[in-house]
């Protein structure tokens, strides 16, 4: 269809759409069209980043959460998860580990767990910083506090990943409890901005009840906040949660998101997830096709993997580190892509 390749151009030369152009291009796409913008966003992708992606070694060191989300694997309803905290000790082992094998970014992810103070947490991002100076530590461990948040920048953490899982309101109170709410959500999006971190935002493909008004939202939000890092996957249903009948969100639509965000915003970080990685094989070679430009496998300890389970069916949870970065860099290699052993940082585009 003519006038959606018009809309792609346009997406590609203007970074931006109005919400009909949003919606239009989303909702009416042809296989043949999304083939094309695939392209472009590749291409785009290419531009600025040549053949690089970027590895993060995530760590994963709680899955104790406050936290009650219907769609997340370690609800704190869900019973049948065999809770696990690491110790200090445990993380740094991680990052030690992670560092051999090329990691110069460390992913600090949990649930909400107020076992780790503030204080415990800027004396590990203070360890961290001193043992590997030239390593970027990125935290993902929810809502906190403006205070909590500056605090964890001066201590050293340079970044934060915080989805803002639905930028619209109704849809998000039907996947979350009650408790959360998307205006505290964005408020911290904003604070995080503001104390200077590189922020991450991003969503689930496919979450239950999400319609093309909630994406064409949910684009319009990004384009808003502009984040250094937008990391989307497709939703994939947890057997011990109320969405365990849901099905997953697909893989074309991850796919076409991805690339409609690396259109929107060109030198985005964007990762191909493990969920993509998850639904398909060769998702994550699929996401890089798309627009993406960064990897983040897993530097947990191999005895604590399975019982991160966000969702089913999850990647990886058997391997250790050394096996998913060789494992990644062949996979990236054999399409024409090369790891990089380096921070990484957003930069901005002139
Ligand atoms: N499927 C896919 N992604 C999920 N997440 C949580 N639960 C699921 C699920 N069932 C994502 C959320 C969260 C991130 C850490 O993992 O978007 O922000
Ligand atoms: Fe973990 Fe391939 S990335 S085994």
């Amino acid at each position: 269809m003519a006038k959606v390749i018009k809309l792609i151009e346009k997406l590609e030369a203007d970074h931006f759409l109005t919400k009909e152009e949003f919606h239009l291009l989303i909702k009416d796409i042809s296989d043949a069209d999304l083939l094309y913008l695939r392209e472009r966003a590749c291409i785009a992708s290419r531009k600025y980043f040549s053949n690089k992606i970027y590895i993060r070694g995530l760590i994963e060191f709680t899955n104790y959460c406050k936290n009650d989300c219907f769609y997340c694997g370690i609800r704190r309803s869900n019973h049948n998860v065999l809770r696990y905290r690491l110790s200090k000790e445990d993380i740094l082992q991680c990052a030690q580990t992670g560092y051999s094998l090329g990691f110069r970014t460390f992913v600090l992810q949990g649930g909400e767990d107020s076992y780790y103070t503030d204080d415990y947490i800027v004396d590990l991002i203070k360890s961290l910083k001193d043992q590997y100076p030239d390593c970027a530590i990125t935290l993902s461990i929810g809502e906190k506090s403006y205070d909590s948040y500056r605090r964890f920048f001066e201590a050293g953490a340079d970044r934060y990943l915080l989805r803002h899982e639905t930028a619209n309101e109704e849809h998000y109170q039907k996947i979350h409890p009650p408790q959360l709410s998307i205006q505290n959500r964005k408020q911290c999006l904003w604070n995080l901005k503001e104390i200077g971190y590189q922020v991450g935002a991003g969503i689930m493909i496919g979450s239950p009840y999400q319609t093309v008004e909630n994406l064409v939202e949910d684009l319009l939000f990004l384009k808003d906040l502009s984040p250094h890092m937008v990391g989307i996957g497709p939703f994939i249903p947890h057997h011990q949660t109320p969405f365990a009948k849901e099905a997953s969100g697909s893989l074309r639509q991850t796919l076409l998101l991805l690339s409609i965000i690396r259109l929107m915003l060109p030198g985005v970080l964007l990762p191909a997830t493990t969920a993509l990685g998850s639904i398909h094989p060769e998702g994550r070679e699929m996401g890089i096709l798309s627009g993406a430009n960064v990897v983040m496998p897993n530097l947990s300890p191999t005895s604590v993997r399975k019982k991160y389970e966000l969702y089913d069916n999850k990647i990886c949870t058997g391997d250790e580190a050394a096996e998913c970065r060789y494992c990644l860099e062949g996979r990236l290699n054999r399409i024409g892509y090369q790891l990089t052993v380096d921070r990484g940082d957003h930069k901005p585009i002139i």
